[in-house]
């Protein structure tokens, strides 16, 4: 009698699992920790992003995503970037025509908000002299020095990006050599430099750099930059400004020292509104992002795609930039920037948020304070 009641008991118990296994499995492949409470996702956003959307039906993308620890493994050798963009400074067209000027300050402030990595954009295609050697102007390169030095001294993994090549993205053919003795110079200048500096090829390549010509730069660029630099961390993104579909077209080299990266501003009409540099985007302002489950499931999606590609080509993945415009209403700003961490961190993405101060950025230089609310998103616990 015994017996048998603790059978019934031990088959109810089993009933009771199972109810639960089959409600939970869907949650946890799909990563939505979904508040149902959520409000709808808000009508009338214009949807004209500069940026594609991805093409692959949903359907596929969810069955064929695989567990994260797949991408932990590709990491095995390299931390967890959590970092910051020192954007507007150096690839405006000469240093502080942007408004921003790089202090060594900035790097104790950066490390001690938490941040492990900054990514140094710099406009290197500016400062050269004449064909054939390109020589990158000496004052300049000192400039660059000393910016590397203070973010190295301070214990940061400095990503040091070639940004705003634009004539590149004009004229790539014409455009080639330069870039190659551009390579070879930093690539000269800084291989005695420790291991925590790492190169990103050119920033957000797009226009008639296609995917066809770019690979092909890659190749020659690694291989300019590999005699000097054998083993140091080379970044590199896609085509159409680094999307993450953009991944699927990279063919990169046999080389165990790359690491893809992916921009995300997703949706571009929240993320821009109000950009000076992007036609229309004043009509954008007042967009929100609520996070909806629909708006939250279209980043994990993003993500996962990222993620796969990661794991079928084994080369890690980090997102190089992701960041919000300060026009946009602060509440919609923190919950996007809180969600895309905590989705980046699940996935094992390192991240980098775009900027640290000026237009998308999260630190006030004028008045030495970080904006209220938003380390905390980037920073949770
Ligand atoms: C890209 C651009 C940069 C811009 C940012 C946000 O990195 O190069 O100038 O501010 O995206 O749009």
């Amino acid at each position: 009698m015994k017996k048998k009641t603790q059978r019934i008991a031990s088959t109810l118990s089993f009933l009771i699992f199972l109810i639960v296994l089959t409600n939970c499995v869907p949650l946890m492949l799909n990563g939505d920790e979904y508040d149902e409470k959520t409000s709808p996702q808000s009508d009338g956003v214009i949807k004209t992003p500069k940026k594609t959307v991805h093409q692959e039906p949903l359907s596929t993308m969810a069955t064929s995503y695989q567990s994260p620890t797949h991408q932990e493994k590709a990491y095995s050798d390299i931390q967890i970037l959590r970092g910051i963009n020192l954007g507007n400074a150096l690839e405006a067209p000469n240093p502080g025509d942007w408004g921003v000027t790089i202090k060594q300050e900035y790097f104790q402030i950066i490390r001690e908000a938490g941040f492990n990595a900054v990514r140094i954009p710099v406009r290197f295609s500016e400062h050269t002299g004449m064909e054939p050697t390109y020589l990158i102007n000496e004052p300049f390169f000192e400039l660059v020095d000393n910016v590397l030095n203070w973010g190295l001294g301070h214990g940061l993994a400095v990503i040091l990006d070639f940004h705003h090549f634009s004539e590149l993205m004009e004229d790539p053919i014409g455009e080639m050599d330069k870039f190659l003795a551009i390579w070879a110079q930093i690539s000269e200048r800084y291989q005695n430099f420790p291991a925590n500096l790492y190169f990103e090829l050119l920033n957000e390549p797009h226009h008639n750099l296609n995917a066809e010509l770019w690979n092909d730069l890659i190749d020659k660029s690694i291989a300019v930059i590999r005699k000097r630099n054998p083993t140091r961390k080379i970044l590199v993104g896609g085509v159409n400004f680094s999307d993450i579909d953009s991944l699927y077209e990279l063919r990169l080299p046999e080389d165990d020292n790359l690491i893809a990266t992916f921009h995300y501003y997703e949706p571009f009409t929240f993320t821009h509104q109000g950009a000076s540099w992007e036609l229309g985007s004043s009509t954008w302002l007042g967009t929100l992002w609520q996070g909806t489950r629909s708006e939250k499931r279209e980043i994990t999606l993003a993500f996962e795609r990222a993620v796969n590609w990661s794991i079928s080509n084994k080369v890690p993945v980090i997102i190089g930039e992701f960041g919000v415009i300060n026009q946009a209403d602060p509440t919609s700003r923190a919950k996007w920037i809180k969600f895309i961490v905590q989705e980046a961190e699940r996935h094992n993405l390192g991240w980098l948020y775009w900027v640290f101060c000026s237009d998308f950025g999260i630190y006030d230089c004028q008045n030495k304070l970080w904006y209220e609310g938003v380390l905390d998103c980037l920073f949770p616990e």
